[in-house]
């Protein structure tokens, strides 16, 4: 009888072909390398020890894997090591591992130490995903938006409204603004020709990262995939925008600080937003967070709507990553689009 592949090297070329289909072939290689290395007993073994006793679906919800090359990606990062820094710096994809063998035994301590931190990521793209939903909410309230925001992170998405966004044949947002983004547009443009007052912004994470400590600036770096320059250099320019504009992050549960913070108010429209965050909370949030919020919209008259706007899996699969709106006083909810994760898709469904 064959015995079932061990769940580590799974996970880790799981993993591999999910960065290759997301545009990533370098750390596809680098992670099919990685789970030949732990077969054969190498220094990935002790690294991913914490999670020897994970089955597939636990390493892909602890992110182990993702821990690993951002572990690696945050030492070329840092500078401490320079035949690392190298290697990334060409993107030498046989350099790299050579580095990343020889660093995961000389600096297993810090590797480990970064891996033992839950990872921290802000995907600034996710903008583009949500941008049509913020002229909707617009277009049908016509009030100035109130706009809150929860999971943040770092904040690199409350600024939403100073970015530049090309959506197809539509664009929207300052020209020139320092960051600004594409994506392959599929579907009718959205009405962009609205203009957007934010009028007032908040934001909460869990754990928010703090941009202005260095270590937590090149975590979150070091979670963007080295070979997506594009990606980097976005992210770059909204921590430099997040860090100017001065935006808080409220380190803050999700359920509580909306609760305590978020009410329809007299000629705004209030909005409640998040991205890829809701599989994070337990089972017993969700069903709190669903009911307050739909006791929020409650609360929502004509001149005071409420909406609700977040870009999340599917709940029917958890495989499409979906733009959901609804819209308070009338409660009407409609999936707005099919998205890419990081938003390198969107494809804009609503009527
Ligand atoms: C995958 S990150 C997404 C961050 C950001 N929304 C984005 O799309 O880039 C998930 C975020 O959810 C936060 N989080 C998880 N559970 C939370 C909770 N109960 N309340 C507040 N934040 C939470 C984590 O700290 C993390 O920053």
């Amino acid at each position: 009888m064959s015995e079932d592949p061990p769940p580590i090297p799974t996970a880790l070329r799981m993993q591999a072909h999910a960065c290759r289909r997301l545009g990533s072939p370098l750390n596809g290689a680098l992670l099919d390398r990685a789970a030949e290395d732990w077969l054969a007993g190498g220094p990935v073994k002790p690294l991913l020890a914490p999670w020897a006793h994970c089955g597939v679906r636990a390493l892909f919800d602890a992110a182990a894997s993702l821990r690993l090359i951002g572990a690696w990606h945050e030492l070329a990062l840092c500078g401490d090591d320079p035949a690392m820094a190298q290697a990334y710096a060409a993107l030498d994809e046989a350099a790299i591992w050579t580095a990343a063998r020889h660093a995961m035994v000389a600096d297993r301590a810090r590797m480990a130490a970064f891996m033992a931190h839950e990872p921290q990521t802000n995907e600034v793209r996710r903008a583009i995903c949500l941008v049509g939903g913020f002229l909707e909410i617009a277009k049908v309230t016509g009030l100035p938006l109130r706009c809150f925001e929860i999971a943040a992170s770092a904040g690199l998405n409350v600024s939403w409204d100073r970015y530049r966004y090309r959506m197809g044949e539509a664009a929207w947002g300052d020209p020139a603004a320092s960051v600004s983004m594409d994506t392959d547009w599929q579907g009718p443009p959205p009405t962009a020709e609205i203009p957007i007052k934010v009028i007032e912004r908040a934001a909460c994470d869990r754990r928010p990262t703090d941009l202005t400590d260095p270590a937590q600036r090149r975590r979150l770096l070091a979670y963007v995939w080295a070979d997506q320059p594009e990606r980097l250099a976005r992210i770059r320019a909204a921590i430099d925008v997040t860090l100017a504009q001065g935006v808080t992050v409220e380190a803050a549960d999700a359920v509580d600080w909306t609760r305590a913070r978020v009410a329809p108010v007299a000629g705004a429209a209030t909005v409640l937003y998040h991205s890829v965050f809701w599989q994070y909370m337990p089972a017993q949030s969700q069903t709190a967070l669903a009911q307050l919020i739909v006791d929020i919209g409650s609360s929502a008259t004509r001149d005071a709507p409420f909406a609700w706007l977040r870009m999340e899996p599917d709940p029917q699969n958890m495989l499409e990553m979906q733009v959901r709106l609804t819209l308070w006083p009338t409660g009407t909810e409609q999936v707005l689009a099919t998205v890419h994760p990081h938003g390198a898709m969107v494809n804009w469904t609503a009527t």
